[in-house]
């Protein structure tokens, strides 16, 4: 066959990301039948010697032995029996098919990566939370359809992100859950006569249960799915905020400054601070749909059982979940590093007339005509300001909202209810009150609102929230760790027998 045929179906490439999940997956499946008595002490401890001195060589093994084989299932069976002879090393693949070796694998690697994501999306967390508590008051103009809407804080603004990622967690816990099932033991696809045990391999292998249908076991990649539409949605939140912070570190905004391990110069411009690290997170989420794409593709209408398509699946899963985790770092560096310029910011927040709403509430309040009525009247004032290029750069000091306040209440523009035409009579006072942006923030006090009481409500329980959701991580990584350390055991104890037969003979 010509050499390039032959490649077509090698997997060796992305496999080198499952070498030590097939490591483990090995020893557990041996340390079974040999606990099962369906291979002798001696062939296991011979087994487990092999995996241990190949697991010592990894690194060489994997660059230079690896890409001579079709797929890392082949290559370390061939090498125990290179090294152990087919009469002990042969043994090894007893009640098992790569169909069920290959699942579990692709669960365990996915797994340690899920560890690493869940700790760079907590860390994220961490990092806006901190940022929020450094702008409880900075106040900022908030937008809908990028103009400016309402004031709120930078504090509030930060928060909803964090909202999102909480969000996030969950889900990858959701996508963690159904990852750690073992499929194990259900062969390539019939299970087997040899009296496995599937749930002392899963316990091994730090499984929370046995995926227990052997059909389904190897036929499933929907967990990958699951993943990585988790991480597309990630994908979404991040871009949000990277896409803000390209905004607002335009020249036009000028709300903040990127830190400088954050941004790139030009080859020709030499003043250039260019945000390309919030770019490649934007881009990257792109990256990563392509991937959810690819596998969605691929797994559609596939008969049951194992098909080698879902080979294809794998290389996608590695790419989408390694390029969310860097993107999610990168972030929390971008966060962490955030200059915010709070004047800037501050002097914003009135622009364009964000105090309407409060006005129009303060019109309902004051004269008890309807909300709409009222909406009515402050959209002409708005006009009217718009008309004569009413100038919103200038200070929003007590001397600018006196000039407003006048012509809203004096009686040169004098408001009038437009359905009645009667004349308003507004409290000069309630109407200064309500173009003031501070106290306007402060009112908006109730559930989720900008009040700054309400935001260090909402950010004392994020705090514990976050505090849950980091427990529920250690812990899952620590049970992981306890069954690797149980396997690790009974390999050596395993192990140690073969010594002793060598040292009685
Ligand atoms: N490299 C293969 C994969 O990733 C392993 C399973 C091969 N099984 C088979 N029946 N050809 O899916």
């Amino acid at each position: 066959m010509l050499k390039h045929t032959e490649d077509y179906i090698l997997s060796t490439e992305v496999d080198r990301w499952l070498f030590h999940a097939d490591i483990l997956v090995d020893k557990a499946h041996v340390v079974m039948l040999k606990e099962q008595g369906i291979i002798k002490k001696d062939a296991a401890a011979a087994i487990l010697n092999c995996l241990t001195s190949l697991e010592e060589r990894s690194a060489d093994f994997i660059e230079d032995e690896l890409p001579g084989y079709e797929d890392v299932h082949t290559a370390i069976e061939s090498v125990v029996i290179q090294e152990i002879g087919e009469d002990v090393g042969g043994r090894m693949h007893t009640g098992r098919s790569r169909n069920d070796e290959v699942a579990t694998c692709i669960r365990i690697a996915l797994r340690t990566e899920l560890f690493e994501l869940l700790r760079a999306v907590n860390g994220l967390r961490r990092a806006l939370l901190e940022k929020a508590r450094e702008h409880l008051d900075t106040i900022m103009p908030g937008y809908t359809h990028l103009q400016h809407a309402q004031a709120t804080t930078f504090a509030h603004h930060l928060l909803a992100y964090t909202d999102a990622l909480a969000r996030d967690f969950s889900r990858l816990i959701i996508a963690y859950e159904h990852t750690n099932v073992s499929p194990l033991g259900a062969a390539a696809f019939a299970s087997t006569g040899f009296p496995i045990d599937r749930d002392r391999t899963a316990s091994l292998l730090g499984f929370d249960a046995v995926l227990e249908h052997s059909m389904d076991a190897v036929s499933t990649r929907d967990f990958i799915i699951e993943a990585i539409a988790s991480f597309s949605n990630l994908m979404i939140n991040i871009s949000r905020l990277a896409e803000e912070f390209i905004l607002w570190s335009t020249s036009e905004f000028d709300f903040i400054t990127i830190d400088a391990d954050y941004v790139t110069g030009s080859s020709i411009m030499p003043q250039k601070r260019n945000p390309d690290y919030a770019e490649l997170v934007r881009a990257r989420t792109g990256t990563v749909y392509g991937c959810l794409m690819s596998g969605l593709s691929i797994c559609k209408a596939l008969p049951y059982s194992y098909n080698r398509d879902l080979q294809e699946v794998t290389p996608h899963l590695l790419r989408a979940v390694r390029t969310t985790t860097a993107s999610v770092t990168v972030m929390k560096g971008m966060v962490e590093g955030l200059e915010v310029k709070l004047e800037k910011m501050e002097k914003q927040a009135p622009v364009g007339f964000t105090a309407a709403t409060e006005l129009a509430d303060t019109i309902v309040r004051e004269t008890c005509i309807s909300f709409r009525t009222a909406h009515k009247i402050v959209s002409a004032l708005a006009s009217s300001l718009r008309d004569e290029d009413w100038d919103w750069d200038r200070d929003w000091d007590s001397q600018r909202i006196d000039e407003l306040t006048l012509k809203i209440t004096g009686t040169g523009q004098k408001l009038s209810d437009t359905a009645t035409g009667r004349e308003l009579n507004l409290n000069e006072k309630s109407v200064k009150e309500a173009l003031k942006i501070a106290s306007n923030i402060q009112k908006r006090n109730v559930k989720g609102g900008p009040a700054k009481k309400e935001v260090k409500r909402m950010m004392q329980q994020r705090e514990k929230n976050l505090a849950t959701d980091e427990k529920t991580r250690l812990e899952k990584e620590e049970y992981v760790k306890k069954s690797f350390d149980l396997l690790e055991r009974e390999v050596q104890r395993k192990k140690r027998i073969v010594k002793l037969i060598k040292m009685n003979r």
